[in-house]
């Protein structure tokens, strides 16, 4: 991907994309993290986001929007949860990225 009018194209998609509430750029942060800090969601909650008991990581898959907003807040500002790196993930996303994975999570379906 390094043509000069490739990227620009994908910068142009991206950017259309790009606004608050883009699934598609919460499915990337689910499945890559960010390059500021957060990890692939994936990584702890699970390839299908149906969670992880052995680490106490829930299931992401189907959860509401506003859930998932109120939990990443809480987390990140240390009023719910006691696993720092889910901690610091909560904290390193931005507004627009808690948005997005979350309008992402809730198009899953639970348990699927
Ligand atoms: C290092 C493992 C790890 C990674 C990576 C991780 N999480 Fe978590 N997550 C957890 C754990 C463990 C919990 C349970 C709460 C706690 O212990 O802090 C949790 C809880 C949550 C909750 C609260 C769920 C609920 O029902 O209360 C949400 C939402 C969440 N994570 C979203 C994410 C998102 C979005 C990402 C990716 C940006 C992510 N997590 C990455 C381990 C992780």
């Amino acid at each position: 991907m390094r043509h000069p009018i490739l990227l620009g194209l994908l910068a142009l998609v991206l950017g259309a994309a790009g606004q608050a509430g883009d699934v598609t750029a919460g499915a990337r942060i689910v499945v890559h993290g960010t390059a500021t800090g957060a990890l692939p969601c994936m990584a702890c909650h699970g390839v299908g986001l149906r969670g992880n008991a052995a680490i106490g990581a829930s299931a992401l898959a189907g959860l509401p929007v506003a859930t998932t907003l109120a939990a990443l807040d809480a987390i990140a500002t240390g009023r719910v949860g006691h696993n720092y790196v889910m901690k610091n993930n909560a904290a390193a996303l931005t507004p627009a990225e808690r948005r997005a994975v979350a309008d992402y999570l809730a198009t899953l379906k639970p348990g699927g």
